[in-house]
């Protein structure tokens, strides 16, 4: 699959652990490292640990971890500390749900209400700010984001959505904007991408006009322009500034093709769901001849995991087709969300987060992965990716013979 995160060599690191650094054992080193060779992956530092003058790359050899709304599992989501959790946890993506204010400016918000994840019920000056509108075919009621300036947005505090996650830091944090998200990114002392979700395109461009009959689609990409994102998928460009950008309504990816060849992810919602703005059944946007058309314009699909390996009783059942058909395609495939709490985690995993990426990632074959806790998939991967691969017979040849100078040595 010419468009999935390519395979290399990487045990270097955990095995300078092993060594200590007596006469042999340094020549020892230097000779293996030879052997292994200098396209190893590197180590993989946290930020406060990195070099400052030259940035830590993506890496590019394994499935993606994709912080969903930052660290949410930890921190209220969308939030700066969300997000700098994530990148401190070893995150590879930050991903964010795009919405606008009244007055057009573009903020992380995932829900176009802010009754469940703000404190707006403790604020009497918006009281009367309650509103019905049609989302996606459903009338909603609550307060909506494009009916408060950026302003009055920045006066709210983000809560915790979930009752059972830690709810300590509810009021602490301010709703943050495109732009501060993206500062967030690029200030990270390693490379870190950002995953942006244009999100309800259709009722955002309903709502917020912008001037010269510009829409949502036309100021998301000139943000992402303004801070140098650009460039198709594994460019040089794009190495430097990862993106994807992301979406349901797959007429806004087509839009922006023309301005932007950044690459980007059809999202598909769950069997039951038409897509927001062309109307289209699940079946539909996930068969061949779909999948054909798209990939003029994605490099993959970010589907619900329940549909891929669907779910009965809170057991998995066969899985279907669908991954394999997207890899035949060229596609890659992204699915949302890994959740660690047992009320989220099928049985089959025995209450066990790493089980469940085992099982995607190996078994599955997925590209990327969208979880709430960025951290234990790092974990999970750093620990696994040492033998995932034909490194597995070397790293343990490696781990041997580091055994071996590690009692010489003591002797
Ligand atoms: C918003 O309006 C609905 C319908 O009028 C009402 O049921 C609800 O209590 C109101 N919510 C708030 C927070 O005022
Ligand atoms: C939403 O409410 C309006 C006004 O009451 C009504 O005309 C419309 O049919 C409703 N839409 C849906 C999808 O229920
Ligand atoms: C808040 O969350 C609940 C549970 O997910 C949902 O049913 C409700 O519609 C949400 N409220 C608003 C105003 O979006
Ligand atoms: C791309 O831009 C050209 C010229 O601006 C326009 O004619 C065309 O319709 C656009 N295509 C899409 C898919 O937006
Ligand atoms: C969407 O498609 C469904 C099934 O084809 C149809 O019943 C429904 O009326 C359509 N909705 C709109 C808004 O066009
Ligand atoms: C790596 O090795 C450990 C211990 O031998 C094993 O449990 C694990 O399944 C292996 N991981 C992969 C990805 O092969």
């Amino acid at each position: 699959m010419a468009s999935s995160p390519s395979h290399s060599s990487g045990f270097t690191a955990c095995f300078v652990i092993f060594l200590s650094f007596g006469a042999f054992g340094l020549a020892l080193f230097v000779y293996l490292f030879l052997i292994v060779g200098c396209s190893a992956r590197p180590l993989y530092p946290l930020p406060s640990k990195a070099v400052n003058d030259i940035k830590q790359s993506l890496q590019t050899f394994r499935p993606y971890n994709i912080a969903h709304r930052g660290s949410n599992g930890e921190l209220p989501e969308e939030t700066s500390a969300a997000y700098m959790r994530a990148i401190k946890e070893g995150a590879d993506f930050i991903e964010t749900d795009i919405l606008s204010s009244k007055d057009g400016v573009l903020i992380c918000f995932h829900d176009v209400t802010l009754d469940n994840t703000t404190d707006i019920a403790k604020h009497p000056e918006f009281a009367n700010r309650n509103r019905t509108y049609e989302v996606q075919g459903s009338n909603v009621t609550g307060f909506f984001t494009v009916d408060f300036t950026i302003e009055e947005l920045k006066s709210l505090r983000v809560k915790q959505r979930f009752k059972f996650r830690d709810q300590q830091y509810n009021g602490k944090f301010q709703i943050i904007t495109f732009e501060e998200f993206i500062s967030i990114a690029l200030d990270a002392s390693r490379v870190v991408g950002i995953y942006p979700e244009i999100k309800n395109p259709v009722f955002i461009n309903q709502h917020v006009k912008w001037p010269e009959g510009k829409r949502f689609e036309d100021k998301f990409v000139e943000i992402l322009q303004k801070y140098g994102y650009k460039g198709s998928y594994m460019s040089k460009d794009w190495l430097e500034k990862p993106a994807f950008i992301q979406s349901f309504a797959p007429t806004s990816l087509v839009h922006i093709s023309n301005q932007t060849d950044l690459p980007k992810i059809l999202l598909i919602d769950d069997i039951t769901m038409p897509t927001q703005d062309t109307n289209q059944s699940y079946w539909e946007i996930t068969s061949d001849s779909y999948f054909d058309y798209i990939k003029q314009y994605v490099v993959g699909i970010g589907p619900w995991k329940d549909t891929v390996v669907p779910v009965a009783k809170h057991y998995l059942q066969t899985p279907t087709d669908l991954v394999a058909r997207a890899h035949a395609h060229n596609l890659q495939v992204h699915p949302y969300t890994y959740r660690n709490e047992n009320q989220f985690l099928h049985f089959n995993f025995h209450q066990d987060p790493y089980d469940e990426y085992a099982y995607w990632i190996n078994i599955i074959g997925v590209d990327g992965l969208f979880t709430d806790f960025t951290g234990s998939l790092h974990n999970y991967q750093e620990q696994t990716s040492f033998n995932s691969s034909d490194d597995s017979i070397a790293a343990k040849l490696l781990h041997k013979i580091a055994m071996l100078v590690s009692s010489y040595e003591k002797a």
